[in-house]
């Protein structure tokens, strides 16, 4: 009789069956209010998936699982920047800042980026305060790309760049990350351009793979940039994270350092990782004043500002000094020499980061069909939340197999986090023999 009915497939089911759920689904329309999710919800908003990073805290807190999924620290805060942001409420910080920026962190913004990568940048007119550089990045996009135009992404990715593209109406351009070093091959970062190319997205230090760029390549990046007269959006979240490596030098290097780049590179940056404060959401962009013009105008009508007392504690933790930095990288340093060896006593083939708070990790051994179904084990039977390869990939990716063989662990936590999940990964062993 039906074949569908209110988009319910009836083909199959027999004539009771197909009157049956008929005079259900009759009645069950006319007691809701009908949403039709084809009228209601955009196209753009129906092109991505929610976050799977953020899912994956949500399974790890269902199964009582210990969480190494998304990267936020289980460690308290420093006291000194919790009691400045304190102090700020208490002396009545509590309306609107400026939109762009309080003036006393902008300042304090640029005096941190003149001592850490000594670039004179006016707080007055190249300085946009936001909520976390995740507001940066796409205040960033929707205030330079126009429909249509092209931005080259390196794949695997932070997840929320695909999205950020498919607001800012942007065509992603992926360019593959090669294992074991994730570098890039230059002929196809090359071919990627054209003269519809608006942008690149950097991540660096990267995440997921915790590559860091080296002179080179930001150079040969750089002057893809000039001939093609393209911008460059650099995510420097993980600017203070590096380790350093026998043989060679790890060394953060902004894209806005390059010769030729400053002009065309907008920094994007956050207070989340380098102060351990996720959920201030206070980052920045850094751009050339043309650029900040348009960020600004975005960034208002996006979310007016980031909270103002945060911005003020802000001014005291961007003023802190070098010896800060150095301690953070070297707690990360022993953290990741905690989850490095349990992951390889585990089974894992791990690719040691240079940088950034993750490890990339290859699960072919393990003998699961894809990294979804491998994660969905390991939180439910191991007790160990992680991220599928995949959710850093585009769906059509076909290099390094689209992330189907790797999963994605973070170490920004205790070390009796770390240490219950190495217990608990040695577990892999005895059950899947
Ligand atoms: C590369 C990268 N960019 C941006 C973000 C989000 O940062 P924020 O908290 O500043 O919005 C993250 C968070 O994990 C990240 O890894």
């Amino acid at each position: 009789m039906f074949s569908t009915i209110y988009g319910v497939d009836l083909s199959g089911e027999s004539f009771a069956e197909q009157l049956s759920v008929c005079c259900f689904l009759s009645i069950a329309l006319m007691t809701t209010p009908v949403l039709s999710t084809h009228r209601h919800v955009s196209e753009k908003a129906a092109r991505f998936t929610e976050s799977v990073i953020r899912e994956m805290t949500r399974e790890a807190l269902k199964h009582g699982a210990v969480n190494l999924s998304q990267g936020f620290p289980d460690f308290p805060a420093p006291e000194d920047i919790k009691r400045a942001a304190q102090e700020a409420i208490g002396r009545d910080v509590n309306q609107y800042a400026i939109t762009w920026g309080a003036p006393d962190f902008r300042r304090a913004i640029a005096e941190k980026t003149k001592w850490h990568l000594g670039l004179e940048v006016d707080p007055e007119t190249e300085i946009t305060v936001t909520c976390g550089s995740t507001e940066a990045m796409i205040a960033a996009m929707m205030a330079t790309v126009d429909p249509g135009e092209e931005v080259v992404i390196f794949e695997p990715f932070y997840e929320n760049y695909a999205p950020d593209a498919i607001l800012s109406d942007a065509r992603p351009r992926y360019v593959s990350l090669h294992t074991p070093d994730w570098s890039f091959d230059k002929e196809e970062l090359r071919a990627a351009f054209n003269e519809r190319t608006k942008a690149i997205i950097i991540c660096n230090p990267n995440n997921p793979t915790g590559k860091v760029f080296t002179r080179e390549e930001l150079e040969f990046i750089a002057k893809l940039c000039i001939e093609h007269d393209a911008l460059c959006f650099t995510d420097e979240i993980y600017e203070h994270i590096i380790y350093p490596r026998e043989g060679r030098e790890v060394k953060h290097i902004s894209m806005a350092q390059i010769e030729g780049m400053r002009e065309r590179t907008v920094v994007v940056n956050s207070m989340s990782k380098t102060y351990s404060v996720t959920g201030w959401r206070v980052g920045y962009a850094i751009a050339p004043p043309v650029i900040t013009n348009a960020i600004r105008k975005v960034h208002d009508f996006l979310t007016v500002g980031a909270a103002a007392p945060l911005q003020a504690a802000g001014s005291y933790a961007l003023r802190l000094p070098p010896e800060y930095y150095e301690e953070l990288g070297r707690e990360y340093e022993r953290r990741r020499a905690m989850l490095l060896p349990a992951l390889d006593a585990a089974g894992f083939r791990a690719f040691a980061p240079d940088g950034a708070y993750y490890i990339m990790t290859d699960i072919s051994s393990f003998g699961f069909a894809d990294d979804v179904e491998f994660t969905r084990f390991l939180v439910r039977e191991i007790g160990v939340a992680c991220v599928p390869g995949s959710s850093f990939y585009s769906t059509d990716a076909s290099g390094e197999n689209g992330g189907r063989s790797q999963v994605r662990f973070c170490f920004c936590k205790q070390d009796r986090t770390l240490e219950q999940a190495a217990e608990k990964l040695m577990r892999l062993k005895t059950t899947l023999r």
